[in-house]
Order: structure tokens, then sequence, then C-alpha cells
């Protein structure tokens, strides 16, 4: 049955950072492309009026995507503003007022998941929770505990259909490009397995710092950012077994069993890693043992991947700015030629940004008399610009009531409990250089295999 389309977006945290930098963009896109029609109402905390939220959207608009003047007064006539305390019964009763008739809502938390469950409690005393849809923000919880206690919570209010837990890549285009070039292409499907694959690594680097979010970088660590959700979504793209079909539910169903699969990690399995200087930003502890860097080995106990080392790493200040996939594939068993063959010369590199491609590193013969080679790639690019951004992708499948590209929650689970054993400090942090390629200690993970293999760009 085809899901009922939102008749109002109700949109919390409307004069915070997110919204400012993602949330109007998308909202303005959705809008000219015809997908959204609805009312919006904004809800803050910051004493704004109604003026001076449309004025802040126009802004934001400018500022990160291209104002679209005919778009933007179709965006503004449909929203609206409460502002109010969240703990304030009546910030919610003047919500559902400001809603009218509207039943089959659509309610985005881009507020800090401390706030959730006072949102949530809120929303239901004032009648908003009937009919409706919730979209949460990340990090969905804190750890394996208090993501299965926030779930209690939404459970009490909303069936499990009805909750979309954002994790922005999965709206991203690369990353589903990923599971579209698994399942289209049959060839692949018979080498990707422990037996023609040697090892996976997934870099995700970044070359700035925390960038003035100190205080909530001091909450989270690169764990809980990034690896936790985004790159264990882009592992699970990876190496999940073909869903039965392409409906929602089935993806879903084979991405749980994998994650499920994935053995949780040990103090032997991380390095932890934070950039010089981090102890001097704002809102950061003078002796903070929170990492800016981690790198794990993973392993997947199935029958298909057992034994393939999967290495993943993620930091600030990194020298270059790229997350990136590299398919190390295995070694003839023989060289027949008498060459000394550089191992990685057979992979798969998948580049999710800033561009965009897909590599395939093979040997080839170098013309000439001697049966002696080289290593080429044969390279697909795309334009960075991708034609939807997440957010854009993401709140349409949300108002659509599509849930195929957000975290159900027995994969929210499943993610937490991999990293849950090496969270806070069981593990030192090492220190390393700006503009370097983290602490020299990760090094001791990838050992007997070719060590890390930094993207070039
Ligand atoms: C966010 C993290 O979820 O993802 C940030 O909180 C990180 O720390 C960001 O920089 C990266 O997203 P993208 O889309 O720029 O790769």
């Amino acid at each position: 049955m085809e899901a009922q389309h939102s008749d109002a977006f109700v949109f919390f945290g409307a004069t915070g950072d997110l919204a400012y930098k993602q949330i109007f963009p998308a909202l303005q896109a959705l809008v000219r492309r015809g997908q959204l029609e609805a009312p919006i109402v904004g809800v803050g905390r910051s004493g704004w009026t109604r003026e001076q939220l449309i004025e802040h959207a126009r802004a934001s608009i400018k500022e990160h995507s291209t104002y679209d003047e005919a778009a933007f007064n179709k965006l503004a006539s449909l929203i609206g503003y409460v502002d109010g305390d969240y703990r304030d019964a009546s910030t919610f009763a003047r919500l559902r007022q400001a809603l009218g008739d509207a039943r089959s809502l659509l309610h985005y938390l881009a507020i800090p998941p401390s706030v959730f469950a006072t949102v949530i409690g809120g929303l239901s005393e004032a009648n908003c929770t009937g009919d409706a849809r919730v979209v949460l923000e990340k990090p969905f919880g804190r750890d394996l505990k208090s993501a299965r206690e926030l779930n209690g919570i939404l459970h009490q209010h909303f069936p499990e259909e009805s909750i979309f837990r954002i994790d922005h890549y999965l709206g991203k285009e690369p990353v589903q490009n990923i599971l579209y070039t698994r399942f289209s292409n049959a060839f692949l499907e018979p080498i990707w397995n422990r037996t023609h694959i040697r090892s996976v690594q997934i870099t995700m680097a970044e070359d700035f710092d925390v960038r003035g979010r100190g205080a909530f970088y001091e909450e989270a660590g690169a764990i809980r950012d990034v690896i936790q959700n985004h790159l264990l979504q882009v592992l699970s793209n990876l190496i999940m077994d073909a869903p039965l079909h392409g409906a929602a539910s089935a993806l879903r169903d084979e991405k749980s069993r994998v994650l499920r699969a994935i053995r949780p990690l040990d103090v032997h399995s991380i390095v932890r890693g934070q950039y010089r200087g981090y102890r001097d930003e704002s809102g950061v502890a003078e002796n903070s043992q929170v990492e800016t860097y981690a790198a794990v080995r993973l392993h997947v106990d199935s029958w298909r991947w057992a034994d393939v080392p999967f290495y993943i790493r993620a930091g600030k200040c990194l020298p270059v700015t790229c997350t990136e996939v590299l398919v190390e594939f295995r070694r003839p068993p023989r060289e027949l030629f008498g060459e000394l063959v550089p191992s990685l010369s057979s992979h798969l590199r998948m580049r999710l940004s800033r561009e965009v491609l897909i590599a395939l590193g093979v040997r080839v013969k170098v013309p000439g008399e001697r049966m002696a080679g080289e290593d080429v790639e044969l390279i697909v690019t795309r334009q960075p610009g991708e034609a939807l951004t997440p957010y854009e992708r993401l709140l349409g499948d949300a108002l659509r009531g599509d849930p195929g590209l957000f975290g159900r929650q027995d994969s929210i689970e499943a993610q937490w409990a991999v990293v849950d054993p090496i969270l806070g400090d069981s593990t030192p942090v090492y220190e390393y250089a700006r503009n370097s390629w983290g602490p020299r200690e990760a090094a001791r993970l990838i050992e007997g295999d070719d060590g890390w293999l930094d993207p070039q760009v």
C-alpha cells in the first residue's frame, strides 16, 4: 500500500546550525521540484518572529545553495513559526493550533538528542503524534544502552515504520552507487568474497578541524561521530548479500543481517588519535581524551567474509578531504613473468567524495620485448555536484513515507554493538600533527598487509 504524503512539515531546531547549512536549501529544492506544498511550521527557542525565520532562511539559501526567487517566495509562503520552550506545554498547544486540520504530520527533530524525549512527550500531549512520522538526526543515542532506551521512548508514541533515523551518508549518491554497481553487474558477485578479496580499506579524511564544534565533539569523538554510523553504513553496502528484491524492507533486512555479523571491536583492534591543538579549541577540556582520529580493524563472521580484514579510519586535520573505499584483490597464485609486482595492482577503488569515481586497478603489459607490465586504472568519473543533495533526497523520502534510506532499529543497535566495547577511554589517545595521516601507532593495526593506502588527491 502506498504511504500517505505528509500534510505538514514540523521542523524543530529551525533556528539552528544544521537548518541554516543544509535544511533550508533542501526545502527550497523540494519546493522547486513540486515535492513540497504542505505547510512548514518551524519551532525554535530563539525568541524570533516568523519574519526573522524567513529572512534567516533566505540568507541560508544564498550562502549555501542557489537562490531561486520564485521557489523561495513559494517556500516563504508555506513557512510558519512557533517560538517557545520545549518543556512548556503551551509551546505545543500553539504548534497544534498553527497546524490547523493537518493530521499526517512529519516531525523533523534537528535538535540535540538530550531533548528528544521532552519534545516527543510534548507532541504526544498536544495530540500531534497520532498519524505522524518522526525524523531524528544522528547521533541516535550515545551507546547501545542509550539507543535502546531512546527506541523504547519513541515506540511509546510511534510504530517503528513511522520512525525515520537519519544518516545523511545513506542519502549520498555515491553511497547508493555502491549498491547499484554491485547488484547491477553480474560479473562482480562471483569475485566479491574471501576467495578473491584480500582486504578492504575505507578512509574518511578531512583536512579541517572541529570548526568551532568543540563542545559537540567532546560528547562525540570520531567513533560516535562518523564510524558508528556513516562508515559502518558504507561498509554494509559493500558487504551485504543481494536483497531478495528492491523494496525497502528487503534491503533493510539484508543490511541488518550483515551488520549483526560484524564482530564487536576489542581494544586490540583500534587506535585512537587526537590532533595537536584540539585541547585549545573552545568547549574542549584541557586534558581531553576524546579522539579526533580513529582507525579500526574489523572482521565479519560470515562464510563470505571470514578472515578478510576490513580497515576503517577517519580523522580531522588530515592532509586531504576525501572519502575512499579500496578493495584489494588477491594476487595470481604464481608470478609467471618473474616480476616484483606491487601487491595492490588489482583493486577496485571507489571515491565517494569530494569527487565521485570508480576505478578498476589492473596490471597491463608495457609494449616491448619483455613480459613486463605496469599498473593502470580504468576510471569512471562523475562531476562532484550531485543531482540531489542528501537532505533533499532524505526529506523528500520522509514526506512521502519511504523508509528505505533510514536506519531501522535493529541496524542501529547492531552498529552500536560493534563499537560499544571500545567507546570512551579504554584505549590510549595518541597525539598527531595537523596535516599528517594520524598517529604512527595506527600502522600496527595493518601490519602484514600493505599498510594504509592514503588517497591521492
Ligand atoms: C557529520 C559529522 O555527520 O558528517 C561531521 O558530524 C563530518 O563531523 C560530516 O564532517 C561529513 O559529512 P560530509 O557529507 O561532508 O562527508
